[in-house]
């Protein structure tokens, strides 16, 4: 199969297409390095060093002995998506190139209005130029289980059935997203599901929860690699604690901590796509997929990396914060899935036994983490991304060592 990685620089990308590759199918990508920019626009940089896209195709030929084709460009220009799917003609396409941050849609006004037009105008071009060139091609579309919402009944796979005034009928499970980037999700969803609609188009639309650590299996080497964010505009919870951890600070969960998600490794993350990807939908079909492995509170996150970081003499504190986002402390928390067992997938990490691991990768680059603290959470400020106080202008935050002035 050829797949077409979108997106191919970033987290997920690269150790999905090294998946990929490993598995023996021929693999293109595009990416415009946006996440490399927007990370250090926040005064931060990824934990783990990465090297540049020149060194990792050449690492990709020099361990797998194959060919990645990688041209860079930008999903915004149509003309550039449309070209590189009508020279590449690929199989499957993976659409990860988006901006992913929840708190960097809700810095301000431009921040929040950047991510819709990246994501969403992104996805748009993507799909006439699937119509166009390859209207026979399974688009694998990231989602996030953020879409959701917390509501307080069983989150279906997708799709429900609702009975009304004495009618019944499948409707789509409502979304009731909590962040700028994650409505920008949802309108990804319902555009995508419209074009299945109306052209044929075959897609998968995966919402995945948050995904932790530092390495898959096929990262053999140094340079295959993946980044790892940490500060707090692009750190996920559990690897921001990791590096809190490392790096001699505080975890900070944000208010009482019992924000529950669905949790899922990078290598489990990269094998569950992976078998989407060999298992297709029905051709002009759209499938939804709820994809994570456990569900945490971020206390109980916090709780597993502080006995594990002291158990490595890391003496881990916890320090809870102000929630600078407007969510529920506490609720109901229970995310349907059929899709991915039925296609035989088991998740093989779990949360308590990867902390360790991950612990001991980022030991390695403590300096770098220490160099860059000022950019994990600004624990006990006012001085974070408040979503309730988002501004219409650019405010510059100031950095942990001023407020300690
Ligand atoms: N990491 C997670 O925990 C997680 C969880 C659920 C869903 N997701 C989703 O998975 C996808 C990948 O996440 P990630 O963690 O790898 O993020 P990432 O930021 O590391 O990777 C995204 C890549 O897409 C590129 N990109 C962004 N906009 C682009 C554009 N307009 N044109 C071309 N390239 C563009 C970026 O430069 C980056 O390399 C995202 O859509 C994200 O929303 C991530």
């Amino acid at each position: 199969m050829k797949v077409m990685v979108l997106g191919i620089d970033g987290y997920l990308g690269w150790p999905l297409a090294l998946r990929m590759i490993a598995r023996g199918h021929e693999v293109c990508g595009a990416d415009n390095f946006y996440t490399r920019k927007a990370v250090e626009e926040v005064g931060s940089w990824s934990a783990i060093p990465i090297p540049s896209m020149e060194e990792r195709v050449k690492a990709v030929k020099r361990v797998f002995g194959a060919d990645l084709h990688f041209k860079e460009g930008d999903l915004r220009d149509y003309n550039f998506i449309s070209s590189f799917i009508e020279e590449e003609r690929p199989d499957a396409i993976i659409d990860f190139a988006e901006q992913r941050s929840a708190p960097y849609s809700q810095i301000d006004l431009s921040h929040a209005v950047f991510t819709m037009e990246n994501n969403v105008i992104g996805t748009m071009n993507l799909l006439y130029a699937m119509k166009e060139s390859a209207p026979n091609a399974h688009l694998l579309k990231m989602g996030t289980l953020g879409e959701y919402g917390t509501p307080n009944i069983d989150i279906a796979e997708g799709y429900f059935e609702v009975e009304y005034h004495g009618r019944k009928d499948r409707l789509p499970f409502p979304r009731q997203a909590g962040s700028w980037y994650h409505w920008s999700k949802v309108h990804d969803s319902n555009n995508i599901s419209f074009a299945v609609k109306i052209w044929g188009l075959t897609a998968t639309d995966v919402h995945q929860g948050p995904v932790y650590g530092t390495r898959t299996e096929d990262m053999k080497d140094d340079e295959l690699r993946t980044r790892f964010d940490f500060d707090e505009v692009w750190g996920t919870v559990l690897n921001r604690y990791c590096v809190e951890a490392v790096a001699g600070l505080p975890l900070t969960p944000y208010g009482e901590g019992g924000q529950t998600r669905g949790f899922i490794s990078l290598e489990d993350s990269v094998t569950a796509l992976s078998l989407l990807l060999e298992h297709p939908p029905e051709q002009g079909t759209m499938r939804v997929v709820n994809q994570y492995a456990e569900s945490r509170s971020v206390m109980e996150l916090a709780n597993m990396v502080k006995k594990a970081g002291d158990e490595m003499g890391l003496n881990v504190q916890i320090k809870p914060v102000p929630d600078p986002r407007v969510e529920a402390q506490r609720h109901y928390y229970n995310v349907e899935r059929y899709v991915l067992p039925s296609l035989g997938f088991k998740p093989s990490h779990t949360v308590e036994g990867e902390i360790p691991v991950m612990l001991r990768d980022l030991m390695k680059y403590r300096d770098r983490l220490i160099e860059k603290r000022d950019a994990i959470l600004l624990a006990g400020s006012n001085a974070g991304v408040n979503w309730r106080q988002t501004s219409n202008k650019v405010v510059k935050k100031p950095l942990r060592s001023e407020l300690k002035a």
